[in-house]
């Protein structure tokens, strides 16, 4: 079914092609295309999906907003992801006023909620299409159906009863890549609007997972992330009967690749077999991203997280122990309802126990349409603010300590890019996933360097290419 559904798609790429053409002819060069990531690396990949589209029907993509086709995929996993939606609209309808042949199409989290996409047709009905998370590998059709209407073109779905493989994707790097083995979620963090936006939990087969990435790496990709929002409750639901750990294992065996990353764990489905597969692989980077949230017992029951702070230090600290210089980073949210200043002292005892490398620290948001939203105990704004500084001060501390001590070794880096600031240098990422800035041409990109970690920066290091 999913291949009929390819088909019909690369019909509809031809059509919008004929459109696309048309319009070069009208404009006198080629029309130009900008994708817009607002999210999460599962956002991103989407993006990459979306440009392939674009670019497999004749438009040249570009980075700048000011083009004949923009498009938002949007965010909505906390609110300040959403007003810069809005905030960006009207920048783009002053480009569209100048430039009368553009199109504005909106697609992402954000669009899978009612009120969002109400305001928009309300307010904003310079913006041509809309389609949500669920129709994706619909956008050619879309793009179609937008260049023969005359007005806003809407396509909202729910569910995600289907996975379309093998459509078109440009990718940001030629040298690594994400690959989504799993769509949607069904932990309902009591926070979290992700489950309701990106729908149900559903496993991709291991077969075109693995199909996948054999392509992408004779495409020149040696470096992997595999993306779920939980990715360690992958296979379930799959009749072959497959865990995460296997997935990995198989991964491993493919030519090519030379580094494989996933995203994201969730603490309660993290297995021994996963931790002895990532011990025993060279590919396997020695990093893993392990959400804590909170570390008050109360504040995780009240979250729906179902571990416990001292289950978390114990697996962190099995994990350590099984693999050495792992690096473990982790996501914190301050100001959950109820979460009282000593609940966030147990937080911070967390932090400072397991020793994070790294933490993205949240401000709690709240969610319509989640449990979360619902509770009275909401937290007053001052209380947060002085809270989420004192997780940030004893983050940043953790973090610009564990980074020492590594100073002074030599480790492989690929190489991503030039330094923005400084273009006698080239920045590389370290198996851990820190970066090391050092001299270098762009045409080491792509390639892996060993570096000598000369000086620490606290986040990053200062290095020196070694032969
Ligand atoms: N699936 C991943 C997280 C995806 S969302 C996991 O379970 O770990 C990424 C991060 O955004 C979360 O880890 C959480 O820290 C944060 N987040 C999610 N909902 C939020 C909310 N309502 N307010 C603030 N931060 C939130
Ligand atoms: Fe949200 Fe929880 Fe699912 Fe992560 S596991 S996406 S935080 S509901
Ligand atoms: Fe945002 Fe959707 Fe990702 S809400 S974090 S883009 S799954």
């Amino acid at each position: 079914m999913s291949n009929r559904e390819a088909d019909l798609q690369f019909e509809y790429m031809e059509k919008a092609s004929a459109f696309v053409d048309e319009l070069a002819n009208t404009l006198g060069r080629i029309p130009t295309a900008c994708v817009v990531t607002f999210g999460c690396q599962m956002n991103a990949r989407d993006s990459e999906k979306l440009s392939g589209i674009l670019k497999k029907i004749g438009y040249e993509l570009i980075d700048s907003e000011n083009a004949d086709f923009v498009i938002y995929n949007t965010c909505t996993v906390r609110d300040n992801a959403n007003q810069k939606v809005y905030g960006r609209l009207g920048v783009l309808n002053g480009y569209k006023k100048k430039n009368p042949h553009m199109k504005i199409a909106l697609c992402g989290c954000m669009m899978q909620e009612t009120s969002a996409v109400e305001r928009i047709r309300e307010s904003y009905h310079f913006v041509d299409l809309i389609f949500g998370t669920h129709n994706i590998y619909k956008f050619a059709e879309l793009i179609y159906t937008m260049f023969v209407s005359d007005s806003m073109v809407v396509d909202i779905v729910d569910g995600n009863d289907k996975i379309v493989e093998e459509l078109p994707t440009e990718r940001k790097y030629p040298f690594k890549s994400g690959v989504n083995i799993m769509y949607g979620c069904n932990n309902f963090c009591t926070y979290c609007i992700v489950p309701y936006v990106r729908g149900r939990e559903k496993s991709r087969e291991p077969g075109d997972i693995i199909r996948e990435i054999e392509k992408l790496s004779k495409d020149g990709v040696t470096e992997i992330m595999l993306l779920g929002q939980n990715v360690n409750s992958y296979g379930r639901g799959l009749s072959g009967g497959i865990t995460f750990a296997q997935l990995l294992s198989e991964v491993e065996r493919i030519d090519g690749i030379r580094r494989i990353r996933f995203m994201t764990s969730h603490p309660k489905d993290l297995s021994e077999e996963l931790i002895s597969v990532m011990a025993g692989s060279d590919k396997i980077c020695r990093h893993l991203h392990l959400p804590l949230q909170a570390g008050s017992d109360r504040i995780l029951k009240a979250m729906n997280r179902n571990y416990s702070k001292e289950k978390y230090i114990a697996l962190a600290a099995r994990i350590k122990d099984r693999i050495p210089d792992i690096s473990i980073t982790t996501d914190i949210m301050v100001g959950f309802p109820g979460e009282t200043d000593k609940d966030v002292d147990e937080t911070i005892d967390v932090v400072r126990k397991v020793q994070f490398d790294n933490a993205f620290t949240f401000i709690y948001s709240k969610r319509n349409g989640t449990p979360a939203a619902a509770m009275e105990n909401q937290v007053e704004e001052n209380v947060v603010k002085e809270n989420f500084d004192r997780v940030l001060k004893c983050v940043q501390e953790t973090a610009r300590m564990r980074a020492k001590r590594f100073e002074g070794r030599t480790m492989e880096a690929l190489v991503e890019g030039v330094n923005e600031n400084d273009s006698t240098l080239v920045t590389g990422r370290l198996s851990n996933n820190m970066l090391v800035h050092f001299e270098g041409s762009n045409e080491l990109i792509g390639r892996y360097v060993k570096v000598s970690l000369d000086e620490c920066k606290g986040f990053y290091y200062l290095g020196r290419k070694v032969f």
